[in-house]
């Protein structure tokens, strides 16, 4: 097909792989991700680990994919939505609300800061959906306040914002686009800050070219001339580019110039939020004020399908004002037993102090024991050669693997280099999530390690050091 790339199925994503068909890979009635990797079958979780039919015990360092936030198997959690369940299992938003997503929107909102004093919550079953419901809510606040001509969504290349249609087309992710690239609306995407691979050669880790990227956008939006009605933006970019914190200035100007331009500021903390950074939310590192936050994963640590976008006041009071209503619906949005364990589940890490356990800057915690472990992995004899940048924030971090320290050249994306440490880690009992793609969308291996806010400094060690390991016997590959 003219203009549309080929497709290459080659990934260490866990969306897609390209290793050998095992023989012994049975035909499953499951759909599932890779006819090319057998699957253990998940019997129990608690705390960090979780176990296989099998009887093997793994420690969930990437808390599954950024999920797994408060520990699995909280007795209080499945407790609350049995209670739920016996109660009320279901009614349909255009007949009824509920006294649960009352209460939680308001905790919720409370959770989210005086930003977002006055505004409202619409709760959906997981990231993308949020993600659709967000772009339409922008759509929609732009019609109402007299703006039909902004449609169009900018989004920043090697981001991530989900699956469904819509939202492939925000994203930037080259892989997991490509082959729907037909069948989605393009918009203009804009370079992110990746300082270990700065786009301008800087030497100071980005302290002056976050500016420039930031003219990046605000020539993105003239460009396209009254048309831009949103961006969204990763606070800390999670899936495609593994935990890339924004340099210093960088999202302050983003935020500047979409105020100036009558652009709405979409934050995806999907990944981000409700702590995983050491904030309730990760804007709050840069005091930036969104107009619409989307929050998802840790927002229910995986204990029931949930996703919510928070609307800041001014986007509410001008469809209240306006037409009166979201044209917008899922059946089953804000369902009663996803939305009662998203709310034990504020409870209980407010409970336990896990935002406070996230922050790594504050000595002592379970994340800055884990900032630490990692970062010790640069100069291990060994593997150090292959470690190229170790990053993130709190606990959101990742491992960037390279084939030469001092150009920053990748690994051979053949090699599978990140898919391979992760299948050898599996075998030692560890989880971790590998990606490619973050050089250029296909190359550029890289982990990404986001354990449960609960992992304690004994489980940090032993984890680090299946992580060497495993590094160790990968790179006998190369
Ligand atoms: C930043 C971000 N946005 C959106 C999504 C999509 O969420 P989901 O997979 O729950 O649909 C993800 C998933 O990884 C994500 O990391």
């Amino acid at each position: 097909m003219a203009g549309f790339p080929a497709f290459r199925p080659g990934c260490a994503d866990a969306r897609c792989d390209n290793s050998p068909v095992p023989d012994s890979t049975a035909r499953s009635s499951v759909l599932r991700r890779s006819f090319r990797k057998n699957f253990p079958a998940a019997v129990r979780g608690e705390g960090v680990y979780l176990w296989d039919a099998d009887g093997n015990r793994y420690l969930d360092l990437a808390g599954s994919a950024a999920v797994n936030f408060i520990g699995h198997g909280v007795p209080e959690i499945s407790a609350t939505m049995a209670e739920q369940a016996a109660q009320l299992e279901f009614v349909h938003t255009s007949q009824f609300t509920t006294p649960v997503a009352e209460a939680y929107a308001e905790e919720l909102l409370a959770f989210a800061g005086e930003n977002f004093r006055g505004g409202a919550v619409y709760f959906t079953c997981g990231g993308s959906e949020s993600i659709e419901t967000a772009l339409k809510l922008a759509r929609q606040y732009q019609v109402e306040i007299g703006q039909p001509s902004r449609y169009q969504i900018i989004s920043r290349h090697q981001s991530y914002h989900g699956s469904t249609l819509g939202a492939l087309s925000v994203s930037g992710n080259k892989r997991r686009r490509e082959m729907y690239l037909p069948m989605v609306k393009e918009f203009a995407h804009v370079g992110m800050p990746y300082c270990y691979r700065c786009a301008f050669d800087c030497t100071d880790g980005c302290r002056n070219c976050g500016q420039q990227y930031a003219a990046e956008l605000e020539r993105a939006i003239e460009a396209i001339n009254g048309e831009a009605a949103a961006f969204i933006f990763e606070p800390v970019s999670g899936a495609t580019l593994g935990a890339v914190v924004p340099p210093p200035g960088y999202l302050q100007s983003v935020a500047e110039i979409c105020r100036r331009h009558g652009v709405l500021l979409i934050a995806d903390e999907v990944m981000t939020g409700m702590g995983r950074t050491g904030r309730n939310f990760a804007v709050e590192h840069w005091s930036v004020s969104p107009d619409i936050l989307v929050t998802a994963k840790g927002l229910s640590s995986g204990y029931a399908p949930l996703g919510a976008v928070i609307a800041s006041k001014k986007i509410v009071d001008a469809i209240a004002a306006g037409s009166g209503s979201f044209l917008h619906g899922f059946t089953y949005n804000a369902h009663p037993i996803s939305l009662a364990a998203g709310r034990a589940v504020l409870r209980y890490l407010q409970q336990k102090n896990l935002v406070a356990a996230a922050d790594s800057t504050r000595p002592g915690t379970p994340s800055a024991q884990f900032k630490q472990a990692l970062e010790s992995l640069r100069n291990q004899n060994a593997i150090g050669d292959v470690i190229g940048d170790v990053r993130g924030i709190g606990l959101l971090w990742a491992v960037e693997f390279v084939a030469d320290k001092i150009s920053k050249r990748p690994l051979p994306p053949e090699k599978n280099f990140s898919a391979r440490v992760a299948a050898s880690a599996m075998q030692r009992g560890l989880l971790v999530y590998p990606m490619q793609g973050s050089v250029n969308g296909i190359s550029g291996d890289h982990l990404l390690l986001a354990p449960p806010a609960i992992i304690t400094a004994d489980q940090i060690i032993w984890a680090i050091d299946q992580l060497r390991a495993a590094t160790l016997e990968a790179t006998k590959s190369l």
